[in-house]
């Protein structure tokens, strides 16, 4: 098999490829792994069809990109765990499989996964990439939306460009989690969900571009009055997911899709919750907080 990679849309040759030619249960060679990482730089959003594949076989793949983050990010208590630390739990599933109470409390918080957003981006250090399997899906809805964030950015006025550069917003998922009403955090997930600066303007390391860094997680700009500084997020956050710039993958049984955070947003859409939809998520860390790296 050779691998092969081509622009899902012809119409949009930047953004969100199609990779055949791979199994990745069987692993892939170094070279793969270095063709795949260079397409990420290009396209930012990849798609395999047709990958069966079981929680070790997708994080071996994933580990060729980077260190592995964690699944620190959601509110379930260690003994309410379906899945292991290494797996960000992206169901709507108990322990036990059964689907989550309508009103269960982590139903409600992963409900903020229908914002945009880019994950981790309240960890200091943000996540790289993403990859989700999707292992099983409702018979309708459940979509995935992806919006370019590199093409959000060159459509920006430039008078605009230059205001946002310097800009370093905070990011909490307690933030996020308000905008939908959800605020009912104990002290100890006040004290582990507390703000994370972030650049709000990023240089891309593996195409040069640079790109918005946005989230709904971002609460606030440093030095800003905070009603001034979430208006002016609107707006960013209008003006960047307008459909032109958005991919919407209608999942597949078996899809392993990936995605850069660091140049994308992405949100779930509304299904039927009385359905089982059961994704399984890897992610790999960023190499440095974003302050730390070059600025804009
Ligand atoms: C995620 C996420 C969206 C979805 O896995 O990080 O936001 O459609 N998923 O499940
Ligand atoms: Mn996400």
């Amino acid at each position: 098999m050779t691998l092969s990679i081509r622009a899902i849309d012809a119409n949009r040759q930047n953004f969100a490829g199609e990779v055949s030619g791979v199994n990745i249960a069987q692993g892939v060679s170094a070279a793969d792994a270095a063709a795949i990482e260079k397409a990420m730089d290009h396209y930012a959003v990849l798609v395999f069809h047709d990958q069966h594949l079981d929680d070790a076989q997708q994080y071996t793949f994933s580990q060729h990109f980077g260190p592995m983050e964690k699944a620190t990010g959601d509110i379930a208590q260690a003994e309410q765990r379906r899945l292991s630390m290494d797996i960000n739990d992206i169901s709507n599933l108990d322990k036990d499989g059964k689907v989550l109470a309508r009103d269960d409390r982590r139903r409600l918080f992963n409900l903020g996964n229908q914002l945009w957003h880019s994950d981790s981006s309240f960890k200091t250090t943000p996540s790289k990439y993403s990859l989700l399997s999707a292992r099983t899906i409702p018979s309708a809805g459940g979509n995935t939306e992806f919006a370019d964030m590199r093409a959000a950015w060159d459509a920006l006025e430039p008078a605009l460009q230059d205001e946002c550069k310097p800009l370093i917003c905070e990011h909490s998922q307690i933030f996020s989690r308000s905008t939908l009403g959800f605020t009912d955090f104990t002290e100890e997930e006040q004290i582990k969900y507390a703000p994370a600066p972030q650049r709000l303007v990023r240089r891309h390391t593996g195409s040069g571009r640079l790109s918005l860094y946005l989230a709904s997680h971002a609460g606030a700009i440093q030095g800003w009055p905070v009603p001034e500084a979430r208006a002016y997020l609107r707006d960013l956050n209008e003006h960047a997911t307008q459909r032109k710039f958005v991919y919407a993958h209608v999942w597949r049984q078996d899809d392993l899709v990936m995605w850069d955070n660091r140049c994308t947003m992405h949100r779930a859409r509304r299904y039927n919750h009385t359905q089982v939809r059961d994704m399984h998520r890897t992610t790999v860390a960023d190499s440095a907080p974003t302050l730390q790296q070059m600025a804009a």
